[in-house]
């Protein structure tokens, strides 16, 4: 077993500083330690695997690497009692992809404590088409929920509604009983954004207050916000007072300029979401939530593609033209 070769997509930086992907052999003893052996069979592609595959030091600090966020898999070895050998299980964020070597290959090893029992309700592929997106949009909803936002208060704004995390977020807020205004900056994608759970379609421009004004007229009762920057600021100037405002992106910015007025006249919730360290009971939670009451609808919002076809859509990811979840099926 230890000699096993297996493949992985590895990024190298050559001597030029250019980073370069290839497909290339491992072996199993080339994994870093860790309790379970997993054999990937359905892997994802996220915004932060986009930046890990082009260098981004404040994402993987070593090359070469394997990225890769999102892994769902079978159990092949196991130190710990609460994982045998058949198990099917899923890991995402906390360190696999970034520091750890990730799940663009054929097998990864990991703490147990990163290690999630795949939840009923999901497939493995269903458990990736959802993944770090899914559950970012998930602990969104969940946090939301705890500050009382509820569906009969009003409309819920999704910012860059089109990518992996918004268009996840669109179907699980519909799922879960919400009417959900969709903003994108693709002029071609409301049929898709409507089908997976929008009740209206906005171009972006509409959360992209350029006035000095403090607040506005308030349009929505809650946002969830992929992009940052003045995305943020204006979903925060026109929420409805008592209204959440979910933040988990920086695509269009990581700066947040704005006033105190939304907190201190609207009394609006701005709340911070960080799927990497959330606390396992509540991500099980979670999860459970995702295969059952608030899944969306998956199959319209996956792409399927092989670890050699993966090339193109890193590119697109980074110049935000990716549309919903793309999922690699490793050979099997
Ligand atoms: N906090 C966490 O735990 C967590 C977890 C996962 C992801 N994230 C973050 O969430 C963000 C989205 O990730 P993702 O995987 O969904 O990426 P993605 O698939 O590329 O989606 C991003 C979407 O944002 C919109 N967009 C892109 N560039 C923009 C710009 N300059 N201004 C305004 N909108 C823009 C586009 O949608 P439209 O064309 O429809 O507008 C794009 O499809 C990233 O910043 C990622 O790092 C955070």
């Amino acid at each position: 077993m230890c000699d096993k070769t297996f493949k992985a997509l590895r990024v190298t930086e050559d001597e030029t500083g250019k980073f370069v992907r290839n497909i290339v052999e491992r072996k199993l003893t080339d994994l870093p330690d860790g309790d379970v052996l997993i054999r990937v069979h359905f892997a994802a592609l996220n915004y932060k695997d986009a930046l890990s595959f082009t260098g981004n030091k404040r994402v993987t600090r070593n090359y070469p690497h394997t990225p890769g966020i999102d892994g769902a898999g079978i159990v092949e070895e196991s130190s710990q009692p609460n994982f045998k050998v058949g198990d099917k299980v899923l890991v995402t964020s906390y360190d696999l992809g970034m520091n750890t070597d990730g799940a663009f290959a054929e097998y990864i090893r990991v703490p147990a404590e990163w290690v999630i029992p795949l939840p009923a309700g999901l497939n493995l592929k269903e458990s990736m088409i959802v993944g770090t997106a899914g559950l970012t949009a998930g602990i969104g909803l969940y946090k939301m929920k705890m500050m009382g936002q509820i569906p009969e208060l009003g409309p819920i704004v999704v910012s860059g509604a089109s990518g992996g995390v918004g268009s996840m977020a669109v179907g699980i807020f519909k799922k879960a009983g919400y009417q959900v205004i969709a903003s994108t900056g693709k002029d071609s994608i409301a049929p898709y954004l409507l089908r997976i759970g929008a009740s209206e379609v906005v171009d972006r421009e509409f959360v992209n207050d350029d006035s000095s004004r403090p607040l506005m007229k308030p349009k929505w009762a809650g946002a969830f916000d992929t992009v940052g920057g003045n995305t943020l600021a204006t979903l925060l100037k026109g929420c409805k007072p008592g209204g959440c405002v979910a933040s988990c992106g920086l695509v269009g910015s990581p700066i947040l300029s704005t006033t105190v007025f939304p907190f201190i006249i609207n009394g609006v919730n701005l709340l911070g979401l960080d799927s990497t360290n959330f606390p396992m009971n509540e991500r099980q939670q979670v999860w459970d939530k995702l295969a059952g009451m608030w899944r969306p609808d998956l199959k319209s919002i996956a792409t399927i593609c092989k670890l050699h076809e993966l090339d193109p859509y890193i590119d697109q990811i980074l110049k935000g033209e990716l549309k919903g979840r793309i999922v690699v099926e490793l050979e099997t």
